[in-house]
């Protein structure tokens, strides 16, 4: 597509964004109807605000306490822990004379976009991570992204202010990442976290260990559909989204914040699934893949899974990645970087630096549109060493979170995991698996990744 092209639908795009009122045609009506479906569309304000611990850890009997934290941006974060389980604060990992303290390793669980900590409360507790990682032995965390609805606002600015929402996964990285893992490390008095987080939860850990100022507090990285390239994704959805500049439209009709949900959201939605190419019968689907897993009978997924807003500013940063194919910080276009970073471009996160002693494990699906195993191979040969890898074909990028196999396919791959690292027999792997070799021998990503490898390098040297 020529610039000149995507300019003009741009304009055009905005025009009518700005020009009509938000209810829109009745072609597009119908058309993010027919997508979200008219009743399916989120109650928000009717969502229960009462805290997560009640509404989804309680009721199972398990105890749940909530805490607050505030980044050093001033978002007021939420974080919702789970210190024992069904048997009991004398249960835990390990024999009976390691202390209490040691034998309930801390993990944090950080959810992707779109959503918040519910989303890894969904699923009953057998089929649950959350849970069962608790039963296991583990002390869960879950996270809140700034501005989720479980979250608690800014110390200064309203949902209503721009600066509300001036900040994309940079920040989340920078000062979320950061403001958590340092509480649950002081509660925990010293205890390091380990981290597990889903899509962008991943790319909010990966930017953070790469800057090494947070890693001496973590134990170990778990990252479900693993991010930091996009430029593989395979989501018709989204490649369009992408391509069309949605969040050059959404930022010029002076909107900073975006809600799948909300009427704008709907009605970009529907402009999108009437592209050529890009089949929405099934929105999930359209966008994160064919999932293999889900249970569709469980409609509260369904509601919750797209229910969270995003900043616009954030939508961009992913688009650029999408567009760009490189793992840095937000483009704020030539002169602005040279504003913000003393530089005509965008810091890359040097994924090199990720410290050799972090054990990690990656899992990710074939089926995953969003989180290509393109990308995921592109990824791996970036760090310094070898993660720990599942790889489940059939699964694509919500199968890991609400999927009902779980327990079955990977649960224990984990609990194996962090077993190891627990006690100290950790080894990192020193071959590729065959899967990711066989994606390697493809010429197309060693030439993508050497030419990558030597730009990341010159960049690196002239951001010093
Ligand atoms: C924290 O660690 C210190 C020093 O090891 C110890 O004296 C103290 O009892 C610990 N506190 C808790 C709450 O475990
Ligand atoms: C799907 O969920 C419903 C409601 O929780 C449950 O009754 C049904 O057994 C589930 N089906 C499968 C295959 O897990
Ligand atoms: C550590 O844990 C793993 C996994 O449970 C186990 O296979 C291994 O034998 C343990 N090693 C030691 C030294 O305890």
């Amino acid at each position: 597509m020529s610039c000149s092209y995507v300019l003009i639908l741009a304009q055009l795009l905005v025009v009518q964004l700005v020009v009509r009122p938000v209810r829109g045609s009745a072609v597009y009506t119908s058309s993010s109807d027919r997508v979200l479906g008219a009743g399916n569309r989120l109650p928000l304000r009717e969502l229960s605000r009462s805290p997560l611990c009640e509404g989804l850890v309680q009721i199972y009997g398990y105890p749940c306490e909530e805490h607050e934290v505030t980044t050093d941006d001033g978002f007021i974060l939420t974080l919702q822990r789970i210190p024992y389980g069904l048997k009991g604060a004398d249960s835990g990992h390990g024999d009976g004379d390691m202390s209490k303290d040691r034998r309930r390793p801390p993990l944090l669980m950080q959810h992707g976009l779109f959503s918040g900590g519910e989303s890894w409360l969904l699923s009953p507790p057998d089929e649950n991570l959350a849970f069962r990682l608790v039963e296991q032995g583990y002390e869960v965390w879950i996270a809140n992204g700034r501005t989720s609805r479980w979250s608690h606002g800014h110390a200064k600015w309203r949902p209503e202010d721009k600066e509300y929402w001036d900040w994309s996964w940079d920040e989340m990285a920078l000062y979320d990442v950061p403001a958590m893992l340092r509480h649950i490390y002081t509660v925990r008095n010293g205890s390091k976290v380990t981290y597990l987080g889903h899509s962008q939860g991943t790319i909010m850990g990966l930017a953070a260990f790469s800057l090494r100022k947070i890693t001496h507090m973590v134990e170990a990285a778990i990252l479900l559909c693993p991010i930091a390239y996009l430029d593989h994704v395979s989501s018709a959805f989204v490649r369009v989204a992408a391509s069309v500049y949605i969040d050059k439209l959404l930022m010029s009709a002076g909107l900073h914040e975006f809600n799948l949900r909300s009427e704008v959201g709907a009605e970009l939605v529907g402009r999108v699934c009437d592209h050529k190419g890009v089949d929405c019968s099934d929105l999930l689907a359209a966008i994160t893949g064919p999932n293999c897993c889900l249970n569709r009978t469980r409609t509260w997924f369904e509601l919750h899974w797209s229910s969270e807003a995003t900043s616009v500013r954030n939508l961009a940063h992913l688009s650029q990645m999408i567009r760009s194919g490189t793992f840095c910080r937000y483009n704020f276009g030539w002169f602005s970087n040279v504003r913000h970073y003393g530089y005509f471009y965008p810091p890359i996160y040097p994924l090199s630096n990720v410290p050799i002693s972090l054990p990690m494990m990656l899992l990710f699906g074939g089926a995953d549109s969003l989180a290509d195993p393109y990308d995921v191979a592109h990824l791996m040969i970036s760090l310094p060493q070898i993660p720990r890898l599942v790889y489940l074909s059939r699964y694509a990028h919500m199968d890991f979170i609400v999927g009902i196999n779980g327990a079955e396919d990977f649960f224990d791959q984990i609990f194996d995991f962090l077993n190891h690292v627990q006690n100290g027999s950790y080894t990192a792997p020193t071959e590729l698996p065959a899967e990711i070799a066989q994606l390697l021998g493809d010429r197309r990503l060693q030439n993508t990744i050497s030419s990558r490898r030597s730009q990341q390098r010159t960049l690196l040297i002239q951001n010093g």
